[in-house]
């Protein structure tokens, strides 16, 4: 793992979004307890001024399609490992309102975009960088009742491996962290949903940086914290009729199931 001039995390450059509280402040903490100088961004301004002062970072509050420039001057020009984190978990069907699609795009999707547009002009000069996309397992499989997260997941699994395809011989690295439940804010709103798909096998956001870290010792692009998720996205591939009939099923335990 070379983000750093002295060839390993410790003093690399790192920025986190949405790193407030979940997985993000899980991110932020793990790269800081490994030497990094943090940036921690979340729209939520006493949340990454809190995590910040925890671990020594920098707070750079606002939404995350504007992080880039701030981030770089507060860690001295340069970025070595972005992770673009903040995400909106959008539940709901063809019927949800276009603000809420709109968002959805907006924060899981392009917010990722707005920030490689940044990043790798330096990036490509120097010939290195690190991209770390926080997309879902839903950006795999699907997630019933959350049509647009599901849709805008998949944009921004399909962004990062884009990336990685595009520039991979030029130095760049990106990881797609594709959890299922997590236990954070995000997990205890989505509802009934949650509770019946997500709840049962999930684990902590700890558990979700300890995979990451993995991962880039590793030099994996697909990084699964439930490592189930490799069965399924298989079998999705080879027979995506039957996968489809399955996840009919679990639709309708969904709506049998108490609200
Ligand atoms: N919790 C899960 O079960 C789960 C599973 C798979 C993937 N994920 C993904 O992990 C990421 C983090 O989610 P989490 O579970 O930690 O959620 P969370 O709600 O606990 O934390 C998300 C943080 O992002 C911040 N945020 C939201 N929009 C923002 C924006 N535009 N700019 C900056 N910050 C913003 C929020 O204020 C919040 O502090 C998301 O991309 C989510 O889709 C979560």
């Amino acid at each position: 793992m070379v983000d750093s001039p002295e060839g390993g995390l410790s003093g690399s450059r790192v920025v986190v979004t949405g790193a407030g509280g979940g997985i993000g402040a899980a991110l932020a903490r793990a790269f800081a307890a490994r030497g990094a100088r943090v940036v921690v961004n979340d729209l939520d301004t006493a949340k990454a001024e809190a995590v910040a002062a925890e671990i020594g970072g920098t707070a750079v509050p606002g939404d995350a399609s504007t992080t880039v420039t701030e981030a770089r001057d507060a860690l001295g020009g340069t970025v070595d490992v972005y992770c673009a984190n903040a995400g909106l978990g959008s539940p709901g069907t063809e019927a949800a309102d276009e603000e809420v699609w709109a968002s959805a795009w907006d924060v899981n999707v392009m917010a990722h975009v707005r920030a490689a547009r940044a990043l790798l002009p330096d990036w490509l000069d120097r010939g290195s960088g690190r991209f770390v996309s926080t997309v879902s397992a839903a950006g795999l499989l699907t997630m019933v009742g959350a049509a647009p997260y599901s849709v805008t997941k998949h944009g921004a699994y399909a962004f990062a491996e884009w990336l990685s395809l595009t520039y991979r011989h030029r130095g760049i690295k990106v990881h797609a962290i594709c959890p299922q439940g997590v236990r954070t804010d995000m997990l205890t709103s989505a509802g009934s949903a949650g509770d019946l798909v997500l709840a049962p096998t999930a684990i902590d956001p700890e558990d979700v940086a300890d995979a990451l870290l993995a991962g880039i010792a590793e030099d994996r692009f697909l990084i699964l914290p439930h490592p189930e998720v490799a069965a399924y996205y298989q079998a999705r591939a080879a027979e995506p009729g039957r996968w489809i009939a399955g996840m009919n099923k679990l639709q309708q335990k969904w709506e049998a199931f108490p609200a």
